[in-house]
């Protein structure tokens, strides 16, 4: 489709009312692009049009084209290509979905039953994978995987398949490898003050199937689950695909903030990150602790505490585990090796109460069929023999720098009203907006200087979501981060100035 062509066709469906009028411009355009996309009157490679051009022709601010343009770049159906522009990346296979599934990762689904999908099927599916997933240097969620000693991984993944034992080819039974299992009780003991023996520790493919076993094992389709406002997506996403009805608690500077009619509303799962709020940052404090673990005690509701980045605080003292102030075994304690090592490791480790390990055991395997033990094994000789523990300093130390880096670069923002989150740990940190930001647009802005960063209200529920940016320092290289730190705070400058 020529690009006069395609914008006349924008238009066409704008006034044709194809889509409500109430739906904001750029959620028209973005879903007009993307339905002939998916349709493929779009075809892959087809340039679009300059989002200045596109702008004139539709008599729409540039803004407006930029944010469609941004959700369609996040979701993977087009590509942006510095100095040349933006392409179509991707097209929907036949057969898939021809209407929206998705409105971005926090918003509400729509049903999509013409396909056959079931309404979990649909819960599932309701956010559309990045087809293209092109890291770029503030990308959050990526670590540096340049550190990785992948000579010294190759030596010990060696050294198992010399001579494999039978067993470890074989599923993984009784929780995990039991070397691996007592590795973590022994790390989690002293690091994380976890009050555990070896037997509560589960091995999983990562902290969303330690979720979904707890859902699925803890709960029934319909029971109410607390979720943190905001949280993390992938959480949020499971909890909803086991049919659970799930009831937003605000968060401030203490972490999870229960009001007295959040108190009413009695959940059979509480879903929080007390070490390290995500995405926000703060650590719940010693009294909001106390007053959840009292009343998940007197609910008999069960807490499910993510421990995703702990390893990476920066300064203070290590904060002790929300489990290991639990004297009523109400906590399901959960972390990852995604992280520390590769995300693609896909272990992580789930450690259950002592009543609650039979069970889940065996739901483990019923449900999983668990295996990958020769990674296991390879993985526990990496803790025992010490090398999980330099490579978890190393790569402190590389991202504490980051950070001091980035903060720096980003000072500037102050000047037009932004906050930059006070954090002493993890892989992100959070500039905060004003309310009326449109931080959609902002992180629009950034992308087209090839720095994607996340808006913060994607990951907030509800009408009233806060607004800001999700910076991931991870990534970037030293030498490199402050360069793209003052671009980034040039973007955010420019778009706040009133
Ligand atoms: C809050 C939170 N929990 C857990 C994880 C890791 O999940 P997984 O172990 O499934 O890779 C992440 C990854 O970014 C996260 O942000």
């Amino acid at each position: 489709m020529k690009q006069l062509v395609l914008s006349e066709w924008l238009l066409t469906q704008l006034s044709q009312g194809s889509f409500p009028r109430r739906m904001p411009t750029h959620r028209r355009i973005y879903e007009a692009i993307r339905q002939a996309i998916t349709d493929r009157i779009l075809i892959s490679g087809t340039r679009l049009p300059s989002t200045r051009n596109l702008s004139q022709d539709l008599s729409v601010s540039r803004n407006t084209i930029l944010a469609a343009f941004e959700q369609l770049l996040d979701e993977g159906y087009v590509a942006a290509q510095t100095g040349s522009g933006t392409y179509v990346a991707y097209n929907q296979p036949d057969g898939f979905a021809k209407k929206p599934v998705s409105l971005g990762a926090t918003e509400p689904l729509k049903l999509q039953d013409d396909i056959g999908l079931s309404r979990r099927g649909m819960a599932a599916a309701g956010s559309l994978n990045r087809q293209s997933h092109e890291v770029q240097p503030f990308t959050p969620g990526e670590d540096d995987y340049s550190q990785f000693p992948t000579m010294l991984w190759r030596r010990l993944l060696n050294r198992q398949w010399r001579a494999p034992d039978p067993s470890l080819l074989d599923y993984g039974h009784s929780g995990g490898y039991l070397p691996l299992r007592l590795a973590i009780a022994d790390y989690l003991r002293v690091s994380r003050a976890v009050n555990l023996t070896v037997d509560q520790v589960l091995i999983t493919a990562g902290t969303q199937q330690s979720i979904d076993l707890c859902a699925r094992l803890l709960t029934d389709h319909g029971d109410r689950a607390w979720i943190e406002n905001p949280c993390y997506w992938a959480a949020r996403r499971v909890l909803e695909v086991n049919g659970l009805q799930l009831h937003p608690v605000s968060v401030d500077k203490e972490g999870l903030a229960p009001t007295t009619e959040d108190f009413r509303a009695t959940p059979k799962l509480i879903y929080t990150t007390p070490s390290h709020q995500y995405p926000k940052g703060m650590v719940m404090s010693y009294g909001r602790r106390r007053l959840l673990l009292d009343y998940a005690e007197s609910r008999k509701a069960w807490i499910i505490e993510d421990d995703y980045d702990s390893e990476f605080r920066f300064e203070g003292r290590p904060i002790s585990s929300l489990q290991g102030m639990d004297q009523n075994d109400r906590v399901l304690y959960m972390g990852t090796f995604s992280k520390v090592m590769y995300p693609g490791i896909r272990l992580g480790y789930l450690v259950v109460p002592p009543n609650l390990v039979a069970s889940f055991k065996s739901g483990l395997y019923e449900l999983q069929r668990p295996g990958q033990v020769v990674i296991q094994a390879a993985l526990a000789d990496f803790i025992e023999e010490g090398h999980f523990a330099s490579h978890i300093r190393r790569l402190r130390q590389t991202y504490a720098e980051r950070r001091k880096l980035l903060q720096k670069s980003l000072a500037s923002v102050a000047e037009v009203g932004a906050r930059l989150s006070p954090v002493d740990s993890g892989l992100h940190l959070v500039v905060e907006f004003d309310e009326e930001v449109d931080d959609v647009r902002v992180a629009a802005l950034a992308a087209e200087h090839r720095l994607r960063v996340s808006p913060l209200s994607y990951y907030g529920i509800g009408e009233k979501r806060e607004k800001g940016l999700i910076i991931g320092y991870a990534y970037a290289a030293t030498e490199s981060i402050s360069k793209y730190g003052l671009v980034l705070a040039d973007v955010i400058r420019a778009a706040l100035k009133k």
